[in-house]
């Protein structure tokens, strides 16, 4: 295990103000993805590569392709994932996800990039999810604002926490999905693709 190093990527994140996931929910989808056996990973959202490195470290088999629209995000995530000793099992990209094609399926697809895309990534990405995947999307409870928009106080916030209720409320409806919302950390939102019959 890399105990070690993932502190010190973490409290470099925390100084830099990197945005990366809280402990809670990270240990969710960590456990899930042991549970689940899950072998292959979608990331859209690498930042310096902490919840890949921390996934890819509790789950041998897991490999995982990571994508990151910051150069020296990506270039701090390589560097990281080499001292991990992980290159590989994390791919990362460095690549504006909203804009990149690939061929590969993966049994998860992790939504934690840009959110205001969430729905767009979703629809681009559904074609790399694997028939009976799952998507786990990040920071659903957004400080809370989503469950009480009068707390928004920054005017320019309210259209993004619209937009993130809507599709929360969408996912938890989807008739294509089983979709489970979890406060736990940021908030997480559990959407496993149901089986066709006929
Ligand atoms: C919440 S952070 C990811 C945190 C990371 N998953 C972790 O927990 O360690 C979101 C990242 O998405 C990246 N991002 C934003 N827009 C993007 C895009 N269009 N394509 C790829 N990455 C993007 C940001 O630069 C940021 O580093």
């Amino acid at each position: 295990m890399n105990k070690q190093l993932i502190e010190t990527i973490k409290q470099q994140a925390l100084i830099d103000k990197i945005p990366i996931m809280e402990e809670d929910g990270l240990n969710y989808v960590i456990n899930y993805l042991k549970e689940n056996d899950i072998e292959s990973l979608l990331e859209i959202g690498t930042a310096v590569g902490y919840s890949s490195i921390c996934f890819a470290s509790s789950n041998p088999k897991l490999k995982i392709v990571t994508l990151e629209i910051d150069k020296e995000r990506h270039s701090m995530a390589k560097e990281n994932i080499r001292l991990a000793n992980l290159e590989e099992r994390i791919v990362p990209i460095l690549t504006d996800a909203r804009k990149y094609d690939l061929p590969d399926k993966f049994e998860v697809l992790f939504l934690d990039g840009p959110k205001a895309h969430n729905q767009e990534l979703l629809e681009k990405y559904l074609k790399n999810l694997k028939e009976d995947g799952t998507i786990i999307v990040d920071n659903m409870f957004f400080h809370g604002y989503i469950d009480s928009p009068d707390l928004v106080e920054k005017k320019r916030l309210r259209p993004l926490v619209k937009k993130l209720a809507k599709f929360r409320e969408d996912m938890l409806n989807h008739p294509d999905f089983e979709s489970e919302y979890l406060e736990i950390g940021d908030g997480l939102l559990i959407c496993k693709r149901r089986k066709r019959y006929g």
